[in-house]
């Protein structure tokens, strides 16, 4: 590939010429891609209001970059790679080829069912083919598809279907995962009770579990298909139309649909895949997240399908059916790019090393990690055990609102310094701000990470609510988009991402806000009032600590714990549930009745030798009652 980034002095002249040069630099690049039509004007942005427009006037399909121009040169080499949860099931290999009939069938099973362009098409399915197929599908058409992790819970579903007015749904009768099945069927259909604007759900058989089908509105997956062909030309989108929606937590309210676009999000993710991950044509690239998140999105299917990359995608769970699942994946494929989160290391790192020593990891070029802030200890073993000490890490920090990668190193290309994600890529400008907003010049530095120009595969905004679009991400600072992270520079100009800054909490790489677990914890009939704080953790990086006021002569017992447990995962999902739950008197509160959340943080990481002054707080004894009950 053109842009292809092979050695130190590249990036630093790339780095320099992509700020120097910015609409150049990424014209230059877009030329490595299939254009319907090429762009009136590279770049248009202005971060007060906000609006950002990459290649304006282009049109494109993403699904001819990703999928038709590899049919000359790749049609019969491997796509996707499908390892089921069971070892035992017959894997899957989709060609370029068969990919391709494969999303152009699906695509006119959507038309046939009533989807065109500018539709929203929510996708709620276990990690099997058709999820790649189905998204795909969505951007062959047109339609913009809102993937929704398979873990959440149907009220989490339904939220996030009603949002975005979905007109169809996407689901299969249940899902894989370790020695559980889980009937995702009967999940949606508690969902659809709660959202009209779903005429059609198009069920998978995946299971094969029952399923109540209502008459009119469910249709089986494999019936629809046979009623159409697989010739399905490609959709002419805008550059800045809708690709999709893709929801993540905030630190307030209800969760915020970040919408990506098509031109600016298939160029930056198809660079960034091929120069961090330095991807060569027959390398086996492996990246374990779930496309139900960002990282599945940009790093399983379209980052490495533009660039004709073979992309493993695993159904399964890392200690399924042994904490070697991982490693014999590796072996069985000869994966050469691993690419994982720090939770699953830290977690696969308690496990006897014969575990992993059985399993040939000769094959292993690069590895990577996302989503968390990765310890030294982890890192340590990550290389030491999988990558045997010659394969660069790449730890690359970014966001669902970035789209793409924006501070890694590039495998082997540029340095590498553990726990740190170093140096941005090109086309990112980095900057340290203190409270004030006021630059944090000069290395070694500390201060909250903003960045200060646009990058093409930016979020443009959030579906339905551009103030708050504005407010959470361009109001913090003046023209700078906010990450709501900090982090720290060392003296050679590395960046290390230290965590959040606001009340986003990140459990086992997952982010998650407090207010809305909140919110649902206040739902119960016992609570008045909750505070929920984050506490370091072994395998989950941060884990959640929940205090909660009841009301009068109830009991703060196990059972209600469990309650109110049940609660969190009904209303949000597994993954948001309480580690430790503490019953408490009050809560620490300012004088203008904020809660001191700094106090909570610190009892519930035993902290306790550096409370700070508590003696502002207008009732500073519930401190010491709190730090007596702690559990
Ligand atoms: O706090 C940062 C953390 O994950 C947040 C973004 O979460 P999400 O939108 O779910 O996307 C995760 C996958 C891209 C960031 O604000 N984060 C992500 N990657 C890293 C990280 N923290 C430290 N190091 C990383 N490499």
């Amino acid at each position: 590939m053109a842009f292809k980034i092979k050695t130190l002095t590249e990036y630093r002249d790339s780095y320099q010429k992509s700020i120097q040069q910015p609409e150049a630099f990424w014209a230059e690049i877009a030329e490595n891609f299939q254009w319907k039509k090429k762009w009136d004007k590279v770049l248009e942005w202005d971060f007060t209001k906000p609006e950002v427009k990459w290649f304006q006037g282009a049109k494109l399909n993403i699904t001819e970059n990703c999928l038709d121009r590899h049919l000359e040169t790749r049609g019969d080499k491997t796509a996707i790679i499908w390892e089921p949860n069971d070892p035992n099931e017959a894997a899957v290999h989709l060609t370029y080829k068969q990919l391709h009939e494969q999303v152009s069938q699906f695509a006119n099973v959507l038309k046939n069912n009533g989807v065109a362009k500018g539709d929203r098409v929510c996708i709620y399915l276990p990690m099997v083919p058709e999820l790649a197929i189905a998204v795909l599908a969505c951007a062959r058409i047109g339609a913009v598809h809102s993937v929704v992790f398979a873990g959440f819970s149907s009220v989490a579903l339904a939220s996030r279907i009603k949002d975005a007015q979905c007109k169809i749904l996407l689901t299969s009768d249940g899902s894989f995962r370790g020695n559980k099945t889980i009937e995702l069927k009967t999940i949606a259909d508690e969902a659809l009770k709660e959202t009209p604007s779903i005429e059609t759900a198009i069920i998978l058989k995946r299971t094969g579990g029952a399923v109540t089908m209502q008459d009119g509105r469910d249709k089986w997956w494999h019936e629809e298909l046979e009623k159409v062909d697989n010739n399905c030309p490609a959709e002419e989108m805008d550059a800045e139309d809708m690709l999709f929606i893709l929801y993540t937590s905030g630190s307030t309210g209800k969760p915020k649909g970040m919408v990506h676009t098509c031109g600016g999000y298939m160029v930056y993710t198809a660079y960034t895949f091929q120069n961090v991950f330095q991807y060569e044509e027959d390398d086996i690239y492996w990246c374990t997240a779930d496309i139900g998140w960002i990282t599945g999105h940009s790093y399983i299917v379209y980052g490495p399908l533009a660039q004709g990359a073979t992309t493993v995608m695993f159904e399964g769970i890392p200690t399924y059916p042994d904490a070697g699942r991982f490693w014999e994946v590796v072996e069985k494929y000869k994966v050469t790019q691993f690419y994982t989160a720090p939770t699953a290391i830290r977690a696969l790192e308690k496990f006897p090393l014969e575990v992993v020593e059985k399993h040939d990891l000769s094959s292993i070029k690069v590895l990577g990690t996302v989503g968390e802030p990765i310890n030294e200890e982890a890192w340590h073993w990550y290389d030491k055990h999988i990558g045997h000490g010659k394969a660069p890490i790449v730890d690359t920090w970014w966001q669902t609102e970035t789209g793409g990668i924006m501070i890694s190193s590039l495998a082997g290309v540029t340095p590498q310094k553990p726990t740190f994600a170093t140096l941005p890529l090109p086309g990112i400008q980095p900057v340290l701000l203190d409270d004030e907003g006021a630059p944090v010049t000069g290395s070694p530095a500390q201060g909250k990470l903003a960045i200060q120009f646009p990058w093409p595969s930016i979020a443009r905004t959030i579906y339905g609510d551009h103030q708050r679009y504005k407010d959470t991400y361009f109001s913090a600072f003046t023209n700078k988009y906010f990450t709501g992270d900090g982090a720290l520079r060392d003296e050679k100009g590395f960046y290390r991402i230290t965590g959040r800054v606001d009340d986003v909490i990140i459990v086992s790489g997952h982010n998650l806000g407090t207010a809305p677990i909140e919110n649902v914890i206040n739902q119960h009939d016992a609570v008045v009032e909750s505070a929920i704080v984050g506490f370091p953790h072994d395998i989950k990086g941060n884990a959640l600590y929940a205090y909660i006021i009841l009301h009068e002569g109830v009991d703060g017992n196990d059972a209600l714990r469990k309650e109110i447990n049940d609660l969190i995962a009904k209303n949000i999902g597994p993954i948001a549930k309480c580690d430790k739950i503490q019953f408490v008197p009050s809560l620490p509160k300012t004088r203008s009745g904020k809660i001191m959340r700094r106090i909570l943080r610190k009892v519930a990481a035993d902290e306790l030798d550096n409370l700070g002054d508590i003696s502002t707080l207008l009732n500073p004894e519930v401190v010491s009652a709190i730090i007596k009950h702690r559990v």
